[in-house]
């Protein structure tokens, strides 16, 4: 590679400390800023404070090397960097993007740029709102600063993150494609320094149009979900359909699942995104399809598809604990339910707006006792839930004998073990949330898959003439 870079990374949660790992592992000088103490010392004993895989070892070995150091953020301990990277926190508030971290991280980062003696570029590598880096962080790193973007000041710059939690590190390592939005040819040769040892497509834009390919990116991914889930609602009530039967039918077109010269299938990973199920959440697809919705509304475009993608996200996980509810036959009171997975996905500990927290807080709402088990997310569910809502329990195996109903809601591979010994579900009623089972596989259960109701109405005719 060309020369390796100094680079200070500010923000330490999935995106930079993947981020900082990643780029340090690829022999670059690295420097992580965050403002929680623990989380610095943490680092800098080379144990990650967050949950992934490769994580542990890849941090560890950057740490041992002396490539990446943590510090406690401020403007003096951005040192010599050529880039600094903004990975701080964009949350949502009321609808619209919070740019509190943002804003107060970029002040730093200008205080330090006052000072510096050379040429260095800021870099977003948070998800912001089309149009933030070019104004509001222009204007807070030049007010801070007394410099402008251009070769005699400093380079801006706005790199979006496309990994996914649970698969942070290989998605850094392998992208798909690296986006070098940019406002000055300074920042873009830093980019393009920076992801040398990277081999992909990359896309070089102004920073705007790098902004928004993440939001359309995010809302084009949270659409196929919602889509999905919704036509699944309309099988099950018309009956005698298996969505999953149907998703099949429609990812065999070759637009969605081309085939290739041998007459394989190439089963990309967007077909994922068709299983039908309680709903998306986690840290990003809710919180930035509403944020787009917002700013839509803001410039006087009516989001009629976002706004219908939150809408149904939300109502799913409610909608599929109907049939479920309904199912043991009467008053729900006093009921015991086994809640498999708390996380929002598999292969996470981020609980960030998962959907097995709101069944939770409707089931407990219903006066039903919940039990509920996840491999590593159980810490950040009950932080988040409150006390009350939920027990955990350590052993799921062991806990399924004293429930009424188990309600499957995160994907984690040790769950697919329920098929191997089916008579444990003998008797209650099973919502497969996620689809992870055949119909058939608990012949002795009561069992309700998102999407499928077996028994077909007896007459559409109806319902279709007016
Ligand atoms: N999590 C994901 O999967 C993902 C994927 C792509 C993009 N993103 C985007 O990346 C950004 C970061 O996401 P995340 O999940 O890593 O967030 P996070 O909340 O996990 O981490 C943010 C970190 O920034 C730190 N921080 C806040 N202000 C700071 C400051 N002034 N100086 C130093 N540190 C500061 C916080 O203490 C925290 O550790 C968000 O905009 C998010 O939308 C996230």
């Amino acid at each position: 590679m060309s020369e390796p870079l100094s680079i200070t990374v500010v923000g330490t949660g999935y995106v930079g400390l993947v981020s900082g790992t990643c780029l340090a592992a690829k022999g670059h000088s690295v420097r992580v800023l965050d403002t929680r103490r623990e989380i610095v010392d943490s680092i800098n004993r080379g144990v990650p404070t967050i949950h992934e895989t490769g994580l542990p070892e890849l941090l560890a070995d950057v740490v041992a090397s002396g490539r990446l150091v943590a510090y406690l953020a401020s403007a003096e301990t951005i040192g010599d960097a050529d880039v600094v990277l903004l990975c701080v926190g964009t949350p949502s508030k009321d609808g619209a993007i919070d740019l509190g971290q943002i804003r107060s991280a970029a002040a730093m980062v200008g205080r330090w740029l006052a000072g510096r003696p050379r040429f260095a570029s800021v870099v977003v590598k948070s998800t912001v709102v089309p149009g933030t880096t070019d104004t509001v962080v222009r204007e807070v790193l030049e007010r801070a600063s007394g410099r402008a973007v251009g070769a005699a000041g400093f380079g801006l710059g706005m790199n979006p993150e496309f990994l996914r939690e649970g698969e942070a590190i290989a998605d850094f390592m392998h992208p798909d494609r690296i986006v070098f939005g940019h406002e000055d040819p300074g920042t873009l040769d830093l980019l393009r320094r920076m992801y040398a040892p990277w081999n992909c497509d990359t896309i070089p834009v102004n920073t705007r149009t790098a902004e928004m390919i993440k939001y359309a990116n995010n809302a084009m991914l949270a659409l196929q979900i919602s889509a999905m889930n919704e036509l699944a609602n309309v099988a099950a009530a018309v009956g005698g359909i298996d969505a999953m039967d149907v998703v099949k039918g429609v990812a065999a077109d070759k637009r969605w699942n081309p085939i290739g010269a041998d007459g394989r299938r190439a089963d990309p990973a967007i077909l994922s995104y068709l299983v039908p199920g309680c709903g998306f959440g986690g840290s990003c697809f809710p919180k930035d399809v509403e944020a787009m919705r917002t700013l839509a509304a803001s410039f006087g475009v009516t989001p009629l598809i976002l706004q219908a993608v939150l809408d149904v996200n939300a109502s799913q996980p409610v909608s599929v604990l109907g049939p479920f509810l309904k199912a043991f036959g009467g008053d729900v009171t006093g009921r015991t339910v086994l809640l498999l997975g708390l996380a929002f996905k598999p292969g996470t500990d981020d609980v960030r707006e998962s959907a097995s927290l709101r069944m939770a807080r409707h089931l407990a709402g219903r006066g039903i006792r919940v039990l509920a088990h996840d491999p590593i997310a159980a810490p950040q569910a009950v932080a988040d839930l409150g006390p009350g809502v939920v027990e955990i329990v350590d052993d799921w195996n062991v806990a399924i004998a004293s429930a009424d109903g188990v309600v499957l809601a995160t994907r984690w591979p040790e769950y697919s073990n329920l098929a191997a010994d089916p008579a444990r579900l003998a008797g209650k009623v099973f919502l497969d949330a996620r689809r992870m089972f055949a119909p058939g596989t608990f012949p002795h259960a009561r069992c309700i898959a998102v999407g499928y109701s077996p028994a077909a109405a007896p007459s559409i005719d109806r319902k279709i003439t007016p």
